[in-house]
């Protein structure tokens, strides 16, 4: 067990977590998606820390985030990104990358393979700690693998207290959905839906072409079948709720059940992703508190942040592993 410090998101806070980072600690931090798992993408050890932490496969690449635009063109080539980079950061999209020749960029980032995913968080606490420590993080949900993602601090503390070195806490995230996720690697490449809509990208890119499910191509969560996933088992696209089902709702005019949560009442797609983890967690604990024994939810339209949120919602229902 390690102790694992409280910091606050004030300067003290800040350069605390830089230095924990600079020491090859690991310091879960906000961003505007997720809590992220952050360790110094240069440090090998601190690196592996990342993965013992959250009981991630090594085959699972992770995401480092820059300060800057600059700061990921010391590591990836970011030429045929400047339009999407121009548009979308600092926010949440993530770019796969070729990789740069002698980057010194820790092996186990990558998972040994020659691209790299990077991303410029819009979080104001989390720019602070990037500028502080000046240099790239490695940072995954800072949940443990397979499990529902953290959008407050106390969810960090829930699942990784006594694992990581410190959680600075930031508050809640506002987009609440991880990044998307494009390879830009051949053509321009949907490989995870996320806090951009996919919508806004094509805009830019044409249409995207879709995970092919290839051999040579890292995979994404979106390939791990069984991910996000409550303890309770999860029915989708339900009309109402049966008998021990507990209700995660959207839109006006929900059906009755024991424990009932609505992602928006308002069916506003950005306020049911900033919603979406934390009604897990708290519907996963309150129907098991209550003696139910599945969650039921209501069909949300696949449109806008609506992809992000289904696929996390396909992945929570989708059969254990
Ligand atoms: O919003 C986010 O992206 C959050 C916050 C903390 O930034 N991070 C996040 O990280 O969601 P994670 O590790 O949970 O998901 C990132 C995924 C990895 O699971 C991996 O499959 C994919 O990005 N990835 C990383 N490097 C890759 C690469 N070189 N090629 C393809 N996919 C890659
Ligand atoms: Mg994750």
């Amino acid at each position: 067990m390690k102790r694992t410090e409280r910091l606050k998101d004030d300067l003290t806070g800040i350069a605390r977590a830089a230095a924990i980072l600079k020491a090859g600690g690991l310091v879960a931090l906000p961003t505007e998606t997720v809590y992220g798992l952050a360790a110094d993408a240069l440090n090998p050890e601190a690196v592996a820390g990342i993965y013992t932490a959250k009981g991630r496969p090594s085959f699972n690449p992770l995401i480092i985030h820059v300060s800057s635009p600059s700061m990921a063109g010391r590591f990836a080539e970011i030429e045929a990104a400047r339009p999407l980079i121009n548009a979308f950061w600092p926010g949440p999209l993530t770019l796969v990358l070729p990789l740069r020749a002698k980057s010194g960029i820790a092996p186990a980032v990558t998972a040994g393979h020659d691209s790299i995913a990077v991303r410029m968080p819009a979080h104001p606490v989390m720019q602070s700690v990037l500028a502080a420590f000046n240099g790239p993080v490695a940072a995954p949900s800072a949940n443990p693998s397979g499990r529902i993602s953290p959008t407050t601090a106390a969810h960090v503390e829930t699942d990784m207290d006594g694992k990581i070195d410190a959680i600075l806490d930031g508050g809640a995230c506002d987009v609440g959905v991880e990044s998307t996720i494009i390879s830009l690697l051949d053509r321009p490449r949907l490989l995870r839906p996320g806090g951009v809509p996919v919508q806004a990208i094509e805009a830019l890119t044409g249409p995207l072409a879709r995970f092919s499910g290839g051999s040579t191509a890292p995979k994404a969560p979106g390939m791990l079948a069984s991910h996000y996933a409550p303890v309770l088992p999860v029915r989708l696209n339900a009309q109402k709720a049966e008998d021990g089902e507990a209700w995660l709702g959207f839109g006006p005019d929900q059906p009755d059940a024991p424990v009932t949560i609505n992602l928006s009442e308002e069916e506003d797609l950005e306020e049911a992703a900033t919603n979406l983890f934390a009604a897990l967690h708290e519907i996963d604990a309150a129907a098991r508190a209550a003696g139910l024994t599945q969650i039921a939810v209501a069909p949300i339209p696949e449109d806008g942040l609506g992809l992000a949120i289904n696929d996390r919602l396909r992945r929570a229902a989708a059969p254990r592993g």
